[in-house]
């Protein structure tokens, strides 16, 4: 056992580096260094919460430890990197659900001892924090269940859902207040129940109701609910660090989402009320579509067209992720780049599946960050590009966005490629991307498409090369 002030020196301590451990994770210089603070930050809060918080139950909570460890690791060495927001999400669903449980546990601790208005704040604590705790929980399971294609992510709009979820806070809010009036009398349990199935019945809805162009958003806002979440289980603990780390969450997931939604021009409030974006991904053979001629074109035409080219702008999305392709992608940067050709990538703020999907990637295959730019650095300067090579993107780059008023997708921004000479497309077939949503970019008569997986279109032309 540790004394209770080396404790409260070793929860600052922890605080301290999730800070740190946030600033660093908002570079992608810096980013592997905020890992290693927010790693040696969990492991100092462990390790003062089971030497100096726990007095009892050593074995059950070592066998948990051991359990969720080893669970833990095992999704964490198996997940692909496309699968990173699914695994996130359903993370986050187990912060929510260890707030319910906590909340419940708490609740119903025959050695809590609250008189009075003690009694009352403790009661809202438990009420609120089984409130969130619930809402994340079923929140993150479906929105687990879209990001992994289980379910369709095509938005639920049902009628009158705008008064639905009205009519849901205000029942929450009703069996509020029975249940601090009920509990003040000894009793209680029912209205909790009752209010956590409300719960899980709106984070269902919630995140039914949203389109697939909308999941960045509900990816981040879910992530700062299970910060809140994490906030009220420390308000139930009476524990000052998860309340600190919780809040640390809760903040810099809310701020995300706002970037995000700046990102997609949209409104906070009506990324909630949803539906936004059909989703899904449909086929639309070539041949079908009735928005004109598509150019293909083959890797040696590629390689020709990329070699006698001044200004390269790449631009990578979702399917150079799926295809693991940014290796090749630095290759051919390099050799380009030998030939005094000007390469740079341009990326767009929801590009791939999760804040930063690119970035990463790219900072994987050591690509050199001073030639990465974000959208709104370059987006000016298309006119100006000789050819643009699009990896695996759809709707960053799609102009409907700003050219047809009636889009679902209608206002979001997007990489302006088509205002460069060429565009080079890489994709498999004329699928749509994730809302969705036909791409009248790729019947655009600068435009080239290249069928095929990218990583190997990739390979041939960089033999070409
Ligand atoms: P998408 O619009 O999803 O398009 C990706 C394209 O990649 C698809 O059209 C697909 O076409 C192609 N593709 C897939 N596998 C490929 C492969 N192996 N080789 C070549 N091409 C391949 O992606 P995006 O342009 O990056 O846009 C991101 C979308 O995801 C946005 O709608 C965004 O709102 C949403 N979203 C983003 C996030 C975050 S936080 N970034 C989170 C959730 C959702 P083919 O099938 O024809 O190959």
């Amino acid at each position: 056992m540790i004394s209770a002030g080396i404790v409260t020196m070793s929860y600052i301590a922890a605080t301290v580096l999730f800070i740190l451990a946030l600033g660093g994770l908002s570079n992608p210089e810096t980013a592997r260094r905020g890992n290693w603070f927010g790693i040696a930050g969990m492991t100092i809060a462990l390790l003062a919460t089971i030497l100096g918080v726990v007095t009892q139950n050593y074995v059950m909570l070592l066998v948990a430890l051991l359990i969720g460890g080893s669970i833990g690791l095992y999704l964490a060495r198996r997940v692909q990197m496309t699968q990173m927001p699914e695994l996130v999400a359903i993370l986050h669903s187990l912060v929510g659900l260890a707030a319910v449980m906590v909340g419940f546990a708490s609740f119903m601790d025959p050695t809590a001892q609250f008189e009075g208005i003690e009694h009352t704040i403790h009661d809202i604590e438990i009420y609120v924090g089984i409130l969130i705790g619930a809402v994340t929980f079923s929140g993150s399971v479906i929105a687990f269940g879209k990001l992994s294609a289980r379910i369709s992510g095509k938005p639920l709009t049902l009628p009158g859902r705008h008064l639905f979820n009205l009519g849901l806070l205000i029942a929450s809010i009703w069996f509020g207040r029975e249940f601090v009036l009920q509990s003040a009398a000894g009793g209680g349990l029912e209205p909790l129940i009752i209010m956590t199935i409300i719960a899980l019945v709106f984070g269902i809805h919630m995140v039914m109701a949203i389109g697939g162009a909308d999941m960045p958003v509900v990816v981040s806002m879910l992530n700062s609910y299970s910060g809140w979440a994490a906030a009220a289980t420390g308000f139930m603990l009476s524990n000052d660090l998860l309340i600190v780390t919780g809040a640390l969450v809760g903040s810099s997931g809310a701020i995300l989402s706002y970037i995000m939604c700046r990102a997609m021009n949209r409104r906070f409030l009506a990324v909630i009320a949803g539906g936004f974006g059909t989703g899904g991904g449909t086929t639309v053979s070539a041949g079908d579509a009735e928005q004109g001629e598509v150019f293909p074109i083959d890797t040696q035409e590629t390689a020709a067209l990329l070699l006698d080219a001044k200004e390269i702008m790449i631009v990578p999305g979702y399917g150079m992720a799926v295809a693991q392709a940014q290796h090749i992608v630095y290759e051919i940067t390099r050799a380009l780049r030998d030939k005094k050709i000007n390469v740079r990538f341009g990326i767009h703020p929801v590009a791939g599946r999760m804040p930063g999907h690119m970035n990463v990637l790219l900072a994987e295959a050591r690509v050199p960050y001073d030639i990465v730019f974000e959208m709104d650095e370059v987006n000016e300067d298309f006119p100006e590009v000789d050819v643009s090579i699009v990896i695996g993107a759809n709707d960053i780059v799609n102009p409907s966005a700003q050219e047809e008023p009636d889009s679902p997708i209608a206002g979001m921004p997007v990489l302006e490629v088509w205002k460069g000479k060429t565009t080079i497309v890489l994709k498999r077939s004329m699928a749509t991307g994730y809302a969705g949503v036909q791409n009248p970019l790729f019947f655009k008569e600068n435009t080239r498409m290249l069928f095929g997986d990218a990583k190997e279109s990739l390979d041939a032309v960089f033999k070409a090369l």
